[in-house]
């Protein structure tokens, strides 16, 4: 019998990966195909939805076509970036580019929202605040300034759910993503009926909802020839890039979390139970498991700090040169602080005017030691969000570290020094496209529950344990980074407005 392989699509900020994976958890193939990142104005940021496409059907086509002769493609699962606005007409063409998760237009129809309904309204109803990223002050927006389009809308769709149209023809999304759009009940897994009257948005614009590993649609046979696929093969609903990553690091159950340190940096918990922060500074959802929640914490700039540091001050260096200068200096940097707040912050304080900061330099102070009040200044920041995620009262003892700075022994250390507890370190490869894989296998039936693949396809760890003068030096480092968010602000502020009004968005 043929050996049975599946296909997760990571529909990404920077491009499409496609990843294809046998029953026992190993990679056959990967192929990535980029696409640009559109900032027609400052702080905006939108893609095109049919450079999507293009991508996606290539990365899919690459991994088909690198199977091995004798395996039997048998699911497609879905997952990408979160949040983002992707408005279709009746043709279910793209009425404009679509708007994404990190495009900070939206400040003061978030502001609007949040006056109009009340904070404690929207929590009950959602389990979130309408950040500026998601979908509900998106459409606000697109209705301020570009009504003609909400006239023309037929679909509103999120963005791995725009290439799952093209799939299968079917408008659906699952429970995880439709966690992130700001109008629906993370609580009892449905849109919420009061939130879309709030917002005045069209039922019929939604796609239905389904829970992650379900079949949600098939693959029609226009699809599976271009790409040379089987047509009939079930597609799973998928989930959000930070479920599906979770269920790739096996973060699945109460207990477990995850921090990832990519651009921006995530800590994510899986809990058994829903329960929302009361003000809304906890991102909260439905997991892409039945039954089960998840908590999330971001912290926006992490990854970014350091190619900030070294794009603009070091040009040229790479990162395996960068990061072990660091160990040059010591734990707490010699007093230096860095606040990572060069996109603003989002968890804990929820302030697109936060700003960045370099304290107590000295001309004692070298590279060695920014470099690493930057990699501490990132791990300080990640204790934030897991704190603010323990304050809702997730239990977690188990972490697990993933994302690109995962690959670096310094930070590594660094973070399981700043959290005081172990860090589990997933290996490369296992990011959020192997989690739709995975979601993929479950929809087609090669595992009979999420728990399950994840059980049978685990991968073995390398475990960072705290080390005792680091984890006191950075201890007392962190109770002083504490002090700055509110120590600045009232600076913050002003420079927010300064560069607001330079560029015009005041
Ligand atoms: C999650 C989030 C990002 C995006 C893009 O809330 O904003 O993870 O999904 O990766």
């Amino acid at each position: 019998m043929s050996p049975p392989a599946v296909i997760g699509l990571d529909l990404g900020t920077t491009g499409a990966r496609a990843v294809l994976a046998d029953v026992s958890g190993a990679t056959l193939a990967v192929h990535e195909a980029p696409y640009d990142l559109h900032t027609p104005r400052p702080g905006w940021a939108e893609q095109s939805p049919e450079d999507w496409e293009r991508a996606a059907f290539s990365a899919i086509s690459a991994v088909a076509s690198r199977a091995r002769r004798e395996d039997d493609i048998r699911a497609i699962g879905l997952t990408g970036q979160m949040h983002g606005l992707t408005l279709l007409d009746r043709a279910q063409q793209p009425l404009r580019d679509a708007i994404l998760w990190c495009d900070l237009r939206t400040g003061p129809q978030r502001r609007e929202l949040e006056d109009a309904i009340g904070v404690p309204t929207l929590v009950r109803h959602t389990g979130n605040l309408p950040l500026e990223g998601f979908q509900a002050p998106k459409i606000v927006w697109v209705r301020q300034h570009e009504p003609d389009l909400l006239e023309r809308t037929a679909h509103v769709l999120l963005p791995k759910d725009f290439i799952r149209l093209r799939l299968s023809g079917e408008c659906l999304t699952d429970v995880s993503d439709a966690s992130g759009t700001g109008y629906f009940d993370s609580a009892k897994r449905r849109w919420s009926d009061q939130m879309i009257d709030m917002l005045a948005i069209d039922r019929a614009w939604l796609p239905e909802i389904r829970e992650s590993p379900e079949p949600a649609s098939r693959l029609t046979p226009a699809a599976a020839e271009r790409l040379g696929l089987r047509p009939g093969i079930p597609i799973a609903a998928g989930a959000g890039d930070q479920p599906a990553g979770a269920v790739a690091a096996g973060v699945v159950s109460e207990g477990d979390a995850a921090v990832t340190i990519g651009s921006s940096g995530v800590v994510f918990a899986a809990a058994s139970a829903y329960g929302a922060a009361p003000d809304g500074r906890v991102q909260v959802g439905a997991h892409a498991l039945p039954q089960r929640w998840y908590l999330m914490g971001v912290t926006q700039a992490a990854g970014l700090s350091l190619r900030w540091l070294r794009d603009t001050f070091m040009p040229g260096t790479s990162y395996d040169q960068l990061v072990p200068e660091a160990t040059d200096s010591s734990p707490g940097s010699r007093g230096l602080l860095w606040l990572p707040y060069l996109q603003g912050e989002r968890t804990p304080h929820l302030d697109a005017e936060a700003r960045g900061a370099l304290v107590g330099l000295t001309t004692a102070h070298g590279r060695a030691d920014i470099v690493r009040a930057v990699l501490e200044g990132v791990a300080f920041s990640l204790r934030d969000a897991a704190q603010a995620i323990q304050g809702v009262g997730a239990a977690v003892d188990r972490f697990k570290l993933a994302g690109g700075g995962a690959r670096s022994p310094l930070w590594r250390q660094i973070v399981a020094d700043v959290f005081d507890t172990p860090m589990r370190v997933e290996p490369e490869g296992r990011g959020p496209a192997f989690g739709a894989a995975l979601l993929g296998a479950v929809a087609s039936g090669l595992f009979a529950s999420v728990d399950e693949a994840v059980r049978v396809t685990a991968a073995s760890h390398e475990t960072i344990t705290p080390s005792a003068e680091g984890t006191a030096a950075l201890d007392a480092a962190y109770a002083r980074y504490r002090d700055l968010y509110p120590a600045l602000a009232a600076t913050s502020r002003s420079a927010a407005a300064f560069q607001a009004a330079e560029t015009g968005d005041a």
